[in-house]
């Protein structure tokens, strides 16, 4: 079915800005390793957050729902006008954001964000109207339709706090509030649409057997119990965090849970896939910082002496940010642009393209990408807390190539796909 083919230009176009915005963040740190200084709340540092949270992640993650809405969800997401309007929301959206971050003008900001709330509202609700008819399990879905609601709930809570700033009305503790919006975005948003579409989208890359049953929900509720449970004790500043805390970590339990019973029951590696699938290698290394992320978080809910506190919210940001959620979603584009490159050459030319979606991830840059990661993250999570600015300009330089490199990854594969150079072995 025609509308099932992603190959309209909106992935690229969200994928293009989310390499800039992710890129500029690098940069700043590269140019400036001082920037960041002893705390992470405040301004500059906060717009530099923004690039990688909102350039980077939901740009990525609104870019990739047009490819697996219709490839895994069979959500149709044919693209129209309104698209290209939610698209330039979006990214002018995020522009205005960081910019009024990055000058302390909160006003500013929360009138931007308004543009981000509208096009996500956008995607989410064509999400939602299509999941109601797709053949997807529920669970599946439910995870999807909660990771959207939980974004919008963040960007109204960062909207609220923005207005706030200026006019003190809501009589909340600041640090309350910023880490209530922090962790509805992160693990409302983020987490839960990881989940929701790893379900489908490992098996398909495995490939295993999809799996199905109603157990799936398990992590919804669970992470969305553990956020309701966190977001409120944080806000009323409630010593009953760490119950947030644990339910989210069981919520992650199950859904590792789930994966492992997945990859135990693999059918055979499809023959063009490169020997090694550096990819989703990444998306390993991604996951042992997740249990960096959890470990932390359920120590920081629990009680961390005083003399360690700020030291140990520096390496929980790093390695949940950067670590975990900046690095899965690189691995898992790795794995989505060769089929978005290859429904991208079939519309062009209307055939077939003579190359394979699975012939398409390249080692040598796949492998590059993830040398750089595995090499930056740890650098830069010590170096910001340490204050140790040769360890943040030599890993935001890392980082900040291994950006470079995915944009040149996405570029070879469409252009390959499309017939182009054939790469050395
Ligand atoms: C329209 C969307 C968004 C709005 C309006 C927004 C707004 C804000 C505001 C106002 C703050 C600062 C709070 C303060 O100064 O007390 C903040 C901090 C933060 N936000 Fe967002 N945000 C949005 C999206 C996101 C997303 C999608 C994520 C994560 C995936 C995120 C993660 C964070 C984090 C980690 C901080 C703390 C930064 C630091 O202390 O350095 N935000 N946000």
């Amino acid at each position: 079915m025609k509308e099932l083919a992603p190959s309209s230009a909106i992935p690229l176009c969200y994928y293009a800005s989310a390499h800039a915005a992710l890129a500029a963040a690098f940069l700043a740190l590269v140019i400036d390793p001082s920037l960041p200084g002893a705390s992470f709340y405040h301004p500059r540092m906060i717009a530099l957050v923004h690039l990688v949270t909102l350039g980077w992640l939901t740009a990525s993650i609104l870019g990739s729902f047009y490819i697996v809405g219709p490839l895994a969800l069979r959500v149709p997401m044919v693209t129209g006008p309104a698209d290209w309007v939610a698209f330039t929301g979006f990214t002018s959206g995020t522009i205005g954001m960081v910019a009024h971050f990055w000058t302390n003008s909160y006003d500013g900001m929360a009138w931007s964000a308004i543009l981000v709330f509208t096009a996500v509202a956008f995607v989410g609700a064509r999400a939602w109207r299509g999941l109601a008819a797709s053949i997807a399990p529920w669970p599946v879905g439910l995870h999807v339709s909660l990771a959207f609601f939980n974004m919008l709930a963040a960007a109204v809570l960062g909207i609220l706090i923005g207005f706030d700033r200026t006019r003190g009305v809501l009589g909340l503790s600041p640090l309350g509030m910023m880490l209530a919006h922090a962790h509805l975005a992160a693990v409302g948003w983020v987490v839960m649409m990881v989940v929701g579409l790893s379900y489908r989208l490992i098996p398909m890359i495995l490939p295993a057997a999809m799996p199905t049953g109603a157990s799936l929900a398990l992590s919804a509720i669970l992470l969305e119990g553990g956020l309701v449970v966190l977001v409120v004790a944080l806000l009323r500043e409630s010593s009953f965090v760490w119950c947030g805390a644990l339910l989210i970590v069981a919520g992650l339990a199950s859904f590792v849970t789930r994966i492992r019973l997945m990859v135990a029951r693999r059918l055979p590696r499809p023959p063009a896939l490169p020997r090694r699938d550096w990819s989703t290698w990444q998306t390993h290394a991604a996951f042992v910082w997740l249990l960096v992320t959890a470990a932390l978080g359920l120590a920081l809910s629990v009680g961390v002496p005083d003399e360690h506190r700020l030291t140990t919210m520096w390496i929980y940001g790093g390695a949940g940010l950067l670590g975990f959620l900046a690095q899965i979603v690189v691995g898992m584009q790795g794995r989505l642009v060769p089929l978005y490159a290859w429904y991208r050459a079939f519309a062009s030319k209307g055939a077939p393209p003579d190359v394979a979606a699975n012939a398409l991830p390249h080692a040598p840059f796949a492998r590059a990408i993830f040398l750089l990661w595995t090499a930056g993250v740890p650098l830069l999570t010590w170096g910001l807390p340490t204050e140790n600015h040769v360890a943040i300009t030599l890993g935001a330089a890392l980082l900040f190539a291994g950006v470079l490199t995915g944009g040149a990854y996405v570029a070879h594969m469409l252009i390959r796909a499309r017939g182009g150079p054939r790469p050395n072995p």
